[in-house]
């Protein structure tokens, strides 16, 4: 049986790559620094650390790799440069261990020309990735919808909860969101595939971000009073928001992302499923309560299960006494 590894299979992106490596046979193993959620047997698991001699040991017999390690933002002493550096050893253990395809989830027009820490410190990880000998894919997702979705979700519970919602900047900026499934389908396709790719993952729809605001609004049933208002005056209200959920909800880098239109591909697109539709029909599960993305990466909550691909898991051991 090929053998796949998949960091965060039990957070967001990494369940939906998992879950495609197991409908399609693979033997699965994630590193992650969450629990394998209960009843979960049919993936091993391991910590992700960025230890050579750990790193080597767990990557020793992969077919194919999928990265998803990145950080949101900087936080607590952790900064993109970490990320980056922390990539830079992952990718240099794997090209030595002989993983025979690496596939790196980056970020739609990530470039070396951006003034903004994520898409400058993306481009960074690209390059190691083309120049580090491996068979490669670099996927590029636009803005992945699905139920852990903390944007999407965190935007749903404002709508919920207060009669007004003031889209920063004006919301003008574009974005082509893809569903999580999509997402998962479209990595894993290009993890299977044999040439070096380099494409973005992004749905059949596009938005400016006040319509997407909008369509969630109607997709979970609630009027309200939607309006442009300047960034700087929207940042202000975010941040005396944030004193009250103690996280960072929106960060001025995304904010200027959202407006340079970084979410957005102009290249065919290669989700088919509609986001639209997928919102229709789960908005349900939207924005129920406040997901406190620094509690989930940053506190306590970094090591509880997000989701779980599928209802079976092992715990593994590769013999260095790390589970
Ligand atoms: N979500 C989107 O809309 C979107 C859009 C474009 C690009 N992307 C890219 O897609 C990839 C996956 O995104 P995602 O939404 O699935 O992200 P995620 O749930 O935050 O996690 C992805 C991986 O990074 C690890 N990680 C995240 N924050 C960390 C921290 N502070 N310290 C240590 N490890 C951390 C997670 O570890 P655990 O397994 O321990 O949780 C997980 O393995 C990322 O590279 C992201 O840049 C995402």
């Amino acid at each position: 049986m090929p053998r796949a590894i998949v960091t965060g299979a039990f957070s967001n992106i990494g369940s939906a790559v998992a879950a495609q490596f197991l409908l399609r046979g693979f033997d699965l193993h994630t590193l992650t620094n969450r629990r394998t959620p209960d009843g979960v047997d049919s993936i091993t698991s391991a910590p992700l650390h960025f230890d050579p001699e750990h790193l080597a040991c767990e990557l020793d017999d992969a077919d194919v790799m999928v990265s998803t390690y990145w950080v949101r933002l900087p936080h607590g002493g952790t900064t993109f440069d970490t990320a980056v550096q922390n990539l830079e050893t992952l990718i240099g253990v794997a090209a030595r261990a002989g993983v025979k395809r690496f596939v790196h989830v980056s970020v739609s027009n990530a470039s070396l020309d951006s003034k903004l820490g994520y898409y400058h410190g993306k481009a960074r990880v690209d390059e190691m990735v083309r120049a580090s000998g491996m068979s490669y894919a670099i996927v590029r997702p636009t803005l992945v919808v699905g139920p852990y979705d903390v944007l999407t979700g965190n935007i749903v519970w404002f709508l919920r909860h207060f009669p007004i919602f003031p889209v920063p900047g004006g919301g003008a900026g574009r974005i082509s969101p893809i569903t999580l499934r999509d997402t998962g389908r479209v990595i894993v396709d290009a993890a299977l595939a044999s040439d070096d790719l380099d494409i973005d993952a992004a749905g059949p729809e596009s938005y400016t971000f006040r319509e997407y605001v909008e369509l969630l609004a109607r997709a979970c049933g609630v009027r309200r009073l939607i309006f442009g208002a300047p960034a700087w005056l929207a940042l202000a209200g975010i941040r005396l928001v944030e004193l009250f959920v103690r996280d960072v909800i929106l960060t001025e880098e995304e904010l200027l992302g959202l407006q340079q239109d970084l979410l957005l591909t102009h290249k065919p697109p290669t989700g088919t499923e509609s986001v639209e539709t997928w919102l229709m029909d789960n908005a349900g599960l939207l924005g129920r309560s406040y997901v406190n993305d620094i509690h989930r990466h940053f506190g306590a909550g970094a090591t509880t299960p997000i989701r779980s691909p599928t209802a079976h898991t092992t715990p593994h051991s590769c013999g260095n006494g790390h589970l």
